[in-house]
């Protein structure tokens, strides 16, 4: 079952990425364990003595621009506030862009169109809350990771679901190509799930009976059942994961400097902070 892998894989990553932190740096701030309100840049880069300043040069799609791709659906990592982009992806890729000495700029696109425009060069940088995944990384290379998160499963309040076996036979919607899309169409195969281009068109359908679940991260998920009214979230997780910004393949100069940028972050504390700021501890 592609569950169990996927756990595996990411248990091996984390703890690949503990040791790495583990020798040589005293910087990981690693004092929470709540999986997703811990910043921990895990990476070889946060042992090095690499200043952002003194990386190689970095060639951005636009010159001074750091182009950054995401799908804006999908608090509190990026969301609209009137007509801007906000949130803790949009935050953190703004403090990126200032280390590298670049403007930032967002591009609002669907979830699935992401990797294509960080590998036709239409954009820089790929912020989405975006899992780092086997799969992904034949396409793309990702940074280190700054974010954990988890997928979740949303029903409504009187539903007879409630561990993730009893999602068996039921329809369950995902935002399309999202690992929570991915994972399910392989647990429960795709006749029995629906995909919807945006997360809360997904929870929409579910508000009006069309569908059983929603199978969604952690974090959005909250906001989406603050939002609507009669649904819950399962205590069973579905899955854990890393979030990374995705970078081309051809681009290790700008992969270089990000984690370099992620790092210096981290290390300030400046990481924890925008987590912190939309992320309130259970
Ligand atoms: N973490 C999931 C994935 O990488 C979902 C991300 C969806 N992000 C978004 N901005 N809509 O597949």
């Amino acid at each position: 079952m592609k569950l169990k892998r996927f756990l595996t894989f990411t248990m091996t990553a984390a703890l690949g990425l503990s040791l790495l932190t583990g020798c040589g740096s005293s910087s990981s701030s690693s004092s929470s364990s709540d999986a997703d309100t811990s910043a921990e840049v895990s990476s070889e880069a946060a042992s090095e003595d690499t200043s952002s300043e003194d990386s190689e040069e970095v060639t951005t799609v636009s010159e001074g621009v750091l182009t950054m791709a995401t799908n804006a659906y999908f608090p509190p990592y990026e969301y609209y506030e009137g007509s801007e982009i906000v949130g803790i992806d949009a935050e953190i890729a703004a403090a990126i862009a200032d280390k590298l000495g670049l403007e930032l700029q967002i591009e609002d696109m669907e979830f699935d169109s992401i990797i294509t425009a960080i590998q036709t060069g239409k954009a820089d940088i790929g912020l989405a809350g975006m899992t780092v995944t086997e799969e992904r990384l034949q396409s793309i290379n990702f940074s280190d990771s700054y974010a954990t998160g988890i997928q979740s499963v949303i029903v409504s309040e009187d539903s007879d679901i409630e561990t993730i076996d009893d999602l068996a036979g039921k329809k369950i919607g995902v935002q399309l190509s999202t690992t929570g899309d991915i994972y399910a169409t392989d647990d429960f195969g795709s006749d029995y799930v629906e995909q919807y281009n945006k997360g809360n068109d997904a929870v929409l359908a579910l508000v009006q009976g069309k569908i059983d679940a929603v199978i969604i991260d952690n974090q959005p998920a909250i906001s989406y059942v603050a939002a609507n009214e009669g649904l819950k979230i399962l205590d069973t997780q579905y899955a854990e994961e890393e979030y990374a910004a995705c970078i081309s393949k051809d681009n290790e100069g700008l992969l270089d400097a990000v984690n370099a940028a992620l790092a210096e972050l981290e290390e300030e504390g400046t990481l924890q902070e925008i987590l912190d700021k939309y992320i309130v501890a259970e």
